[in-house]
């Protein structure tokens, strides 16, 4: 006979392939053992084992915890929950179990086995009171509760690959106000590698630059935007990373044609230049009547978009989420407070960043350190800030050619500092 953590006996569960029990946040949850399922050194285990589980998501689960606690603290009172893809359960249940006002929560995943997994670490958590599992498909769980009193105050929608066949239905599914967080693991779409792909399904031209990253994040929240507007519903993203292999966007919903329009009007394009690292913006949902000439060296500009081309990242919010991740011990407490800590400063900062190691390569200068570039751009009285988005980059509004001529600079101040 087993019993849970609040002593309650649990029905057994013996699940025919390979599993252990894990620790994450606070919670402990039974998952597939993935190193039985590895044959080849090619194959990525999470998806070969019987039911989803990828621990090297953990980062991506406590900023989630951190993200929803943040909201919960903003609107103070108890909210409901969806996680309608939900693999062993062990996102949902960090959420029942370490957010505090977290009531009603629902987890479903399609696949039987996941299914039974997610339901018994329910159990195992003694959360079944209030986190209903079922095994039903995300967009259907979803639709059954997009009408009034049914919706929920947090949808976490966090598929392997894109996260755009659910958004109608997850868009429902949001009470006024709610906080939707999407995760997109299709990066080689987003990152301009597949650009038809990504323009099949988000509805916006990728380009492969060096801010691809950020690019990515503000398709994903563009193509939110445009599906939330046919719903008359706005749009306000709050929080915004990239992870290794993809982007995560937060944004909360308003309910209204007019936050639909407001919303839209930050649609818009982003021009870039291969040549000179020029990039600018350009608002609107088509691109007319704009010089597609480079007004920097006269070069063809290439176009990203439609994309979201407001804020990603609301400083308030993150506020919060810092003070919630020093309330926690968290195993990448130290990374996570470097990136909010980054994310916070880059709130305000300007659009795009340019990567100091690609402009270097093409002066071929030497690469001088990120910091030293920001501290000169700000004695020359420009703002600048690292970003999370790279490690090597820069934001600032400086123009690239102005920014290509400091490196040169630098790069002769540096060699006299040797020579001497
Ligand atoms: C990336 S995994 C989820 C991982 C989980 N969110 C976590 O943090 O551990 C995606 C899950 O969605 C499930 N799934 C895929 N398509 C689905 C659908 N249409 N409806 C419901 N579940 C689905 C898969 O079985 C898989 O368990
Ligand atoms: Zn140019």
């Amino acid at each position: 006979m087993l019993r849970n953590n609040r002593n309650v006996i649990v029905e057994s569960f013996k699940p025919n392939f390979p599993t252990e029990i894990i620790s994450e946040g606070r919670v402990k949850v039974l998952v597939p053992e993935l190193n039985a399922f590895v044959e080849l050194p090619s194959d990525y285990a999470p998806s070969k084992a019987p039911v989803f589980y990828n621990p090297v998501m953990e980062l991506n689960r406590d900023l989630a915890v951190l993200a929803l606690q943040a909201y919960q603290r903003k609107i103070d009172r108890k909210i409901s929950v969806c996680e309608p893809l939900t693999g062993s359960g062990l996102r949902g249940i960090r959420f029942a179990l370490e957010v505090e006002g977290v009531g009603k929560t629902v987890l479903s995943d399609i696949n039987e086995q996941a299914f039974r997994l997610a339901s018994y670490n329910v159990q195992m958590n003694g959360l079944a009171r209030h986190v209903a599992v079922t095994k039903k498909e995300a967009n259907f769980v979803l639709s059954s509760h997009g009408s009034p009193h049914m919706r929920f105050d947090f949808v976490d929608i966090d598929p392997f690959g894109s996260p755009v066949p659910f958004l109608d239905s997850a868009v429902r599914a949001m009470r006024d106000g709610g906080l939707l967080a999407l995760t997109a693991t299709d990066m080689a779409s987003l990152c301009g590698v597949y650009p038809r792909a990504c323009m099949r399904k988000y509805g916006g031209k990728p380009l492969r630059t060096e801010y691809c990253h950020e690019l990515a994040a503000r398709l994903v929240a563009g193509c939110l935007t445009t599906v939330a507007a046919k719903h008359d519903l706005g749009v306000k993203v709050v929080f915004a990373h990239r992870g290794e292999h993809y982007a995560r966007v937060y944004a909360t919903m308003k309910y209204g044609a007019k936050s639909a329009d407001e919303s839209m009007g930050n649609m818009g394009f982003v021009l870039h230049c291969f040549k000179c690292f020029h990039r600018e913006t350009k608002k609107g949902l088509y691109l007319v009547e704009h010089s597609r000439d480079c007004r920097e060296c006269g070069s063809r500009l290439e176009v990203a978009g439609p994309l979201w081309l407001g804020k990603l990242f609301d400083s308030d919010f993150c506020d919060i989420m810092e003070q919630e991740s020093r309330k926690r011990r968290l195993k990448f407490g130290v990374r996570i407070a470097k990136m909010l800590s980054l994310i916070n400063n880059e709130s305000s900062a300007p659009f795009t960043y340019f990567v100091i190691d690609k402009m270097c390569d093409a002066l071929n200068l030497p690469v001088p350190p990120v910091k030293v570039v920001i501290e000169a751009l700000r004695k020359e009285g420009f703002q600048a800030s690292p970003t999370h988005f790279s490690s090597r980059g820069v934001r600032s509004e400086v123009s690239a050619g102005r920014l290509m001529e400091m490196l040169r600079g630098l790069t002769k101040t540096t060699a006299s500092d040797v020579e001497q």
